[in-house]
């Protein structure tokens, strides 16, 4: 696959096959990740690898997140959203949590943040070249105080910028972009 082809076959992948992404497969794409441009060199960023003892606990996280949302006090309905948020997070076979160091300069934490994302398409676009796709969530769980102590990240100096839902696809979904053509101007 060229470069290209990764790009434009790539997609955000949202249905899992059970199998487990070995360690050595993640550790090689994480070091594409770190290749990304990022001005002065600041290298902005670190990840976690959730498994284990830590995924669990950050399901229930995830569990009470998903509670909260149906803003009931039935029980039926908070049953529910706990077994099918255990479901969902559970379906995904890893996690890797993408942080980005704050910096107090708004300017060099604007340029910080571009840099941590190309440092994501960086993974996403290495992992689909092995067969692993993934899903690039931003949900409450990046914000919440007890996932973030979980996971030990500090929201004074770091945010968590990425919870990549990583597997080998079950499900590769179609998408649609408007050309860039429709979107280029030529100015000569
Ligand atoms: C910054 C960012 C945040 C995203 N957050 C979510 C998310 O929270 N949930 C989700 O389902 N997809 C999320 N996505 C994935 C987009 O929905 C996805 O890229 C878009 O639908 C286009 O699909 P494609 O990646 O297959 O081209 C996010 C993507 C980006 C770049």
């Amino acid at each position: 696959m060229t470069v290209f082809e990764t790009i434009r076959n790539r997609r955000t992948i949202y249905e899992f096959k059970p199998d487990p992404v070995p360690n050595e497969t993640i550790a090689r794409i994480l070091e594409s990740a770190v290749w990304a441009p990022n001005h002065k060199l600041t290298e902005p960023w670190r990840f976690i690898v959730i498994s284990g003892r830590v995924r669990e606990k950050l399901a229930a996280v995830y569990c009470r997140i998903q509670r909260e949302k149906t803003r009931s006090d039935d029980p039926e309905v908070l049953e529910t959203a706990t077994r099918k948020g255990y479901a969902k997070f559970m379906s995904k076979p890893a996690l890797v949590a993408v942080i980005c160091r704050k910096d107090p300069e708004p300017f060099r934490a604007r340029e910080d943040y571009a840099a941590a994302c190309c440092a994501i398409q960086n993974i996403s676009l290495s992992a689909w070249e092995q067969g692993v796709g993934m899903q690039w969530s931003t949900s409450a769980i990046l914000t919440d105080a007890e996932a973030l102590d979980l996971l030990r990240i500090d929201p004074e100096t770091e945010e968590m910028i990425a919870l990549l839902y990583t597997g080998f696809p079950a499900l590769i979904p179609e998408q649609k972009r408007i050309p860039a053509t429709e979107r280029t101007a030529w100015l000569d």
